[in-house]
């Protein structure tokens, strides 16, 4: 890290002890084999995986060696180590983890868990879905959303922030990038969810005898969702109208090097269902935990008002304004330094590579978590406390660019980012516009790590009128 100490600050170089005798990262003893210590492992890191790794880091520092079932395991939090994997080697840390394995059995072969030339010729092909002028697009049709969930709400009701804004977001994903709508299926697809949300948190050394009745739910819950996904391919080529969106982008799609080469059904429908999962629960939960954090903060909600006020009075949000909407967009980026979706990114060494002073041969796994990046006081002081304001350029200018990461870095970085953010930020505004939110209990749940970052219970708020 280059950045170095300035008087009265901590530093923020990285912290790593000398490589042991085998030129490893520091790390904890080799686990011992046998089935009661794979189920003692799986159970401490399954009921507080947060303990369970802060602690090591607490112990070997920015970097440590935990090498599992004889593959190497790199666990890393540090800009500087993440930069190494992400940007400045990432053609030699590719996808191919072993957390991917499990997350394609729901996926297949979509953007997320595909590498080498399958995963550059579908990301070429599926970037102008995501440009600024196709998300600008987006806006009115993602206020129309909002507006349907505000339609719902009465002073003085009580609500169930998670679920309505898995609702709210899945019916934006589907309005405006697959053209339908998915009023209808939300149920359908967010109980598929909650079975693979289970079966992907069953760690991977759980004896085989054990995962059957999650293995027998996670195939009915895919048969489930797999029936969404013809439904929506059905609709779509009885439909008369041209559409311009994701979906005619896939059945349209051309090979440019061959004409005759179009996607597979197989592709399609994999790249479906990584767009439907990958692009609603992510921001359904930096929604959830943004609302909940601004109704435990009077000051945050003080500017947020006075913001909305002055740059939209009391009109519907439209594409011009999401530029001025500055000081929603550092409260949602905030929310998601605090509880970022995706928390933890994984990669496997395809060719051997360096990270920080250490080697890393081929085959080796790492695992980076950005849930304790943005934890990390050497970049976010008091890192707990919810401050918009750290997002302010100057703030953002002092600090190393990988602190904060809540859409990955590098070739692999978030295809959806733009969208979501604009979707957080045109959600919120339009939210606030209306309402002010009273939560019901003073703490705000833990976190649970699954697929993405969620709420350990519901998270609940009482509509009240705008202060
Ligand atoms: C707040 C919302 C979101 C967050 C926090 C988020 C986070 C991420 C992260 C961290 C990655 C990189 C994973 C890695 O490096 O291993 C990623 C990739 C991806 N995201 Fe998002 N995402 C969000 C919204 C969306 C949306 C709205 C869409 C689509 C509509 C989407 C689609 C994807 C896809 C397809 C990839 C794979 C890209 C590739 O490998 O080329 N995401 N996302």
């Amino acid at each position: 890290m280059s950045a170095t100490a300035e008087p009265g600050r901590t530093s923020t170089d990285s912290t790593h002890a000398p490589a042991n005798k085998q030129g490893f990262p520091p790390g904890p003893p080799p686990r011992k084999a046998g089935v009661v210590e794979s189920l003692r492992y799986a159970a401490a890191f399954f009921f507080d995986p947060f303990s369970f790794v802060g602690s090591r880091f607490e112990r070997y520092g920015d970097i440590y060696y935990a090498p599992s079932n004889g593959v190497g395991l790199y666990v890393l939090k540090h800009p500087d180590h993440i930069r190494d994997v992400l940007i400045t080697q990432s053609d030699a840390f590719e996808k191919t983890h072993t957390a991917f394995e499990s997350l394609s059995t729901v996926l297949g072969q979509g953007l997320l868990t595909t590498d080498g030339e399958v995963w550059r010729r579908h990301r070429r092909l599926l970037g102008p879905a995501f440009t600024k002028r196709a998300i600008e697009a987006c806006v009115d049709r993602m206020v129309a959303e909002t507006e349907t969930t505000l339609g719902r709400m009465r002073i003085g009701a009580q609500w169930d922030v998670g679920a309505e804004m898995i609702d709210l977001t899945l019916r934006i994903v589907g309005r405006t990038l697959l053209g339908i709508d998915l009023a209808s299926e939300v149920d359908t697809v967010g109980r598929s969810m909650r079975t693979f949300q289970m079966s992907l948190a069953v760690p991977r050394s759980t004896p085989k005898a054990l995962k059957w009745p999650v293995d027998r739910t996670n195939v009915k819950a895919l048969a489930a969702l797999d029936g969404v996904i013809d439904r929506v391919i059905a609709a779509r080529r009885a439909s008369s109208i041209k559409h311009n969106d994701l979906l005619q982008m896939l059945l349209d799609a051309v090979d440019p090097e061959d004409a005759s080469v179009r996607l597979s059904s197989r592709e399609i429908r994999d790249e479906l269902v990584t767009f439907l999962l990958a692009g609603h629960e992510t921001t359904s939960n930096t929604l959830s935990w943004a609302l909940s954090l601004i109704a435990r903060s009077p000051e945050v909600e003080r500017k947020l008002r006075q913001e909305l006020d002055n740059v939209l009075g009391s009109r519907l949000p439209t594409a011009a304004d999401v530029d001025k909407l500055v000081y929603t967009d550092r409260i949602v980026k905030e929310a998601m330094r605090l509880y970022p979706p995706a928390y933890v990114l994984a990669r496997r060494a395809g060719r051997d590579a360096t990270i920080g002073p250490y080697s890393v041969s081929h085959g080796s796994e790492v695992v980076i978590w950005t849930y304790f990046t943005h934890r990390d006081p050497r970049f976010y002081p008091e890192p707990t406390a919810f401050r918009p304001d750290r997002f302010a350029p100057e703030a953002e200018e002092r600090r190393p660019k990988q602190s904060y990461l809540p859409f990955g870095a590098g070739p692999r970085a978030c295809i959806g980012r733009a969208f979501a953010s604009v979707e957080a930020v045109v959600a919120l505004a339009s939210l606030y516009q209306r309402f002010s939110f009273r939560h019901e209990e003073r703490e705000l749940p833990k976190a649970r790590p699954r697929i993405t970052l969620s709420p350990s219970s519901k998270l609940r708020l009482r509509f009240a009128a705008p202060r």
